[in-house]
């Protein structure tokens, strides 16, 4: 007898316990925005998955950046990979009024070359020599490397093999350095490996001239537990570090040092913070301007989401029911009433996360695919075939290029298509 009681509470705990963990209804219909958005799509749109980018969203980062560079007599650079498409820069540098562009892959870096001419360009990352090859083959126009490129250098290995190249080319290419201030992602860590890149440069005038540094600190702002420091002390460490470079290669090294060298850094994550430094004088920064998940973080927090991916319901078949399975599935849709309907949109399985309507979810038990992906939500969602399941892509670089032609937003209403690069 007492056993049976036992055995019964025991039930009768693991149905409460069941029962408290039971997931809530998560689900909302559209907010405004995306209820209008969903409607323009539906009118004007391709009914395909489509990145969409809001200008009106756009120009607020924007605005936003030039005023915090501005006001610090800072340059502004556009962040090439995180825009990747020839439209999307020229609007940006239009409105900023710059015309610096940070590159990172040689196909990409020729079309800039031939449709920004009269840009200046500095390489966000060391490339092989063979790809550096392939670009002054590939070089069409009017764009002028000698004076519009900086290359970039983490070794002097590299440096030595660029010289081959510039006597191969008979020229001389700009040479800017990668500092390492603290991201530990290569480049000069202390002053003998800066030496040692600086001394392949004084040995070879005529093949090389200093262009600047770079010095990328995207730990400052992102990634680093507050325990091992805030933002502000992040980027102070950084820019000591930075100073430190500066001082040592203007000392040793007066010949190649000249007033307006490159002295370039940010990245998204920490361009507001450069306004309270005066050694840099020039930032970086591309994918701020959308606003990805990834960088919902706190220095970006004056800053909107200006790019979604939008794509139709195809199908809509009620509570989930998994292969095999079958009828059984029931017990899912009881318990977790944010599976009470099942979706199945055109494409998915991007690096994306949901945005609206909210309480959507993805069912790990049916699967990935990226043709028809499930998606699980509440009736409450109010989500139907021909409806746009909207998301924000969690990075802005390589999600860009995986929908053709952008969608252009302004004032709520489709008013282009921008092609992106083709790499
Ligand atoms: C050298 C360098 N500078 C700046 C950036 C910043 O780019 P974004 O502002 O798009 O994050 C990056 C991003 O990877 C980078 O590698």
């Amino acid at each position: 007898m007492k056993r049976r009681n036992f055995v019964l509470g025991a039930a009768g705990l693991g149905v409460a316990a069941l029962w408290w963990a039971k997931p809530s209804d998560h689900g909302a219909p559209y907010l405004p925005y995306f209820r209008a958005l969903n409607e323009e799509l539906k009118r004007n749109g391709p009914m395909e998955p489509v990145l969409v980018i809001d200008l009106d969203r756009l120009d607020q980062n924007l605005d936003q950046v030039m005023h915090t560079l501005n006001s610090a007599n800072k340059h502004y650079r556009i962040v090439e990979k995180s825009l990747p498409s020839p439209k999307l820069i020229d609007y940006i540098a239009k409105r900023s009024g710059s015309h610096r562009l940070m590159s990172f892959h040689q196909p990409f870096l020729n079309h800039d070359a031939e449709i920004f001419p009269h840009f200046e360009i500095l390489m966000g990352k060391p490339l092989p020599v063979q790809a550096a090859t392939r670009f002054y083959q590939d070089l069409k126009g009017e764009f002028n490397p000698t004076k519009q490129l900086q290359w970039l250098f983490d070794t002097p290995q590299r440096l030595l093999e660029y010289v081959e190249l510039a006597k191969g080319l008979g020229t001389t290419l700009l040479a800017s350095l990668e500092i390492d201030v603290g991201l530990h992602r290569g480049g000069a860590r202390n002053n003998a490996e800066l030496k040692a890149m600086l001394d392949v440069i004084a040995a070879h005038p005529q093949y090389l001239t200093l262009s600047g540094f770079m010095g990328y600190d995207a730990h400052v702002g992102m990634g680093v537990p507050p325990i091992l420091g805030s933002p502000q002390e992040l980027l102070a460490k950084a820019m000591v570090r930075y100073q430190g470079f500066v001082d040592f290669a203007r000392s040793e090294y007066a010949a190649l040092w000249r007033d307006g060298l490159t002295l370039n850094a940010g990245g998204s994550p920490s361009y507001a913070l450069h306004a309270g430094e005066a050694l840099s004088n020039d930032i970086s920064v591309g994918t701020a301007l959308l606003k990805p998940t990834h960088y919902d973080i706190e220095t970006l927090k004056a800053h909107v989401p200006a790019a979604f991916i939008a794509t139709p319901v195809l199908k809509k078949v009620g509570p989930i029911m998994l292969p095999a399975i079958d009828q059984r599935s029931r017990i899912f849709s009881w318990w977790d009433p944010n599976q009470r309907e099942t979706y199945f949109t055109y494409g998915g399985w991007w690096r994306a996360d949901y945005e609206s309507p909210k309480g959507l979810q993805f069912n790990a038990l049916f699967g990935h695919s990226a043709n028809q992906e499930i998606v699980n939500g509440s009736p409450a969602t109010g989500l139907s075939v021909g409806d746009q399941v909207f998301y924000r892509p969690q990075i802005s670089e390589s999600v860009l290029l995986e929908f053709g032609d952008l969608v252009i937003l302004r004032g709520g209403k489709i008013v282009d298509r921008w092609p992106v690069f083709v790499a």
